[in-house]
């Protein structure tokens, strides 16, 4: 009698356990989703450094909560948003919306050209702006305070400016035009600071930064910078490059900022590879296949010859590439594994 009214009892407690767990576990995810969707999203600005004959339309499909699109036209004296003057490049555009917005910026701002498709763009994301931005941690922009929204070395990393080299070096090359003037440069935008020796980072000048970064430095320091550009006598593919050097160095004090490819794209993009040389096989066929579809294609149209092998080639290789980024994509829904894989960049 007393045995079974006890585990009558303890059938009970089980029940409350079961029912309690299962509240806590709904209460759990309505903080994690409210957290993720509600009020606590960070506000976004998306500012397109763009021309009269650009299409930025792809920004405003942009499937992120919060985000506002400013588009600046570099060419339009009349548009809402515009810089002084058409120079510089998309530098004069950052630095224009910088000082516009200074008292005002959003949680993140993510800065961008106008084509959704661009070499700009990693081949991991087809080149595509809207699927990159799609993929990022915007979590990982606040904690870091700034990320290049490309990862790929090829134009920047792992070492790309000497700061020492003149134009008498042996080791002076067109490529690097704007080095030679890098030195002075920074010592003018950062008197009494060590001119680091090397500069470097992924190309391209498309990047997210938080407002606590870019307010590291005085509103004012944004507007000399836009006066000396007014001002600069140097070709604007020069004085834009000049800053795509440093956005690094002024934002979180790293004036060679190539973290390691992998890496970054696991943690900052939650595409985890397990290591660079997973990545760079990947990267290789993707870029193959692109280019034996293309090959194929002209071969065709001037030709009009068919070369099976090559798009034989081509068609295997697509269900491997796919194969390949799904595994590194399901990889990277693990926080563990983000941080277990990349760890700090
Ligand atoms: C880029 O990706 C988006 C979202 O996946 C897609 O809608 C768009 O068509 C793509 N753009 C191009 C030019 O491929
Ligand atoms: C940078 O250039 C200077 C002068 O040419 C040279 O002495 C130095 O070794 C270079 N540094 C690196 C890391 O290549
Ligand atoms: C030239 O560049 C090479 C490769 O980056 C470097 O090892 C070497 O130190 C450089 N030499 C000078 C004189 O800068």
């Amino acid at each position: 009698m007393l045995q079974s009214s006890g585990s009558f009892c303890s059938f009970r407690r089980l029940f409350v356990v079961f029912f309690a767990t299962i509240f806590l576990w709904i209460l759990y995810h309505q903080c994690v989703t409210f957290h993720l969707f509600g009020s606590s999203a960070p506000s976004i600005n998306a500012v397109i450094a763009a021309t009269t004959t650009g299409n930025y339309e792809w920004a405003y499909r942009l499937k992120i909560p919060k985000l506002v699109v400013i588009p600046y036209i570099a060419n339009d004296p009349s548009a809402q948003y515009h810089p002084p003057s058409n120079k510089g490049n998309e530098a004069m555009i950052y630095l224009s919306y910088i000082t516009a917005f200074y008292d005002n910026l959003p949680d993140i701002s993510i800065f961008a050209h106008d084509s959704e498709n661009a070499w700009h763009n990693d081949i991991i994301f087809g080149q595509n702006l809207t699927d990159t931005i799609h993929s990022l941690d915007l979590e990982e922009v606040e904690r870091r305070g700034y990320v290049n929204l490309k990862v790929d070395w090829q134009g920047g990393c792992p070492q790309w400016i000497n700061s020492s080299i003149t134009i008498d070096s042996p080791n002076y090359s067109e490529l690097r035009s704007e080095e030679i003037y890098v030195r002075e440069m920074f010592q003018n935008m950062f008197p009494g600071h060590d001119v680091p020796e090397i500069f470097g980072g992924p190309c391209c000048s498309q990047f997210a930064a938080t407002r606590a970064a870019i307010q590291k430095l005085p509103k004012q320091w944004y507007q000399d910078r836009i006066d000396w550009i007014l001002n600069t006598d140097l070709p604007d593919y020069i004085s834009g490059r000049l800053f795509e050097r440093m956005w690094a160095y002024m934002w979180i004090g790293t004036a060679n900022d190539c973290p390691i490819e992998y890496k970054a794209l696991c943690r900052v993009f939650h595409i985890c590879f397990n290591d660079q040389e997973e990545l760079d096989e990947w990267n290789g066929a993707a870029y193959l296949s692109e280019k034996g579809t293309r090959d194929a294609w002209a071969d065709r149209v001037t030709n009009n010859h068919i070369d099976d092998r090559t798009e034989h080639a081509v068609g295997e290789m697509g269900p491997w590439l796919k194969r390949g980024k799904d595994e590194a994509v399901k990889r990277g829904r693990s926080k563990y594994y983000r941080w277990k894989i990349a760890g700090d960049l």
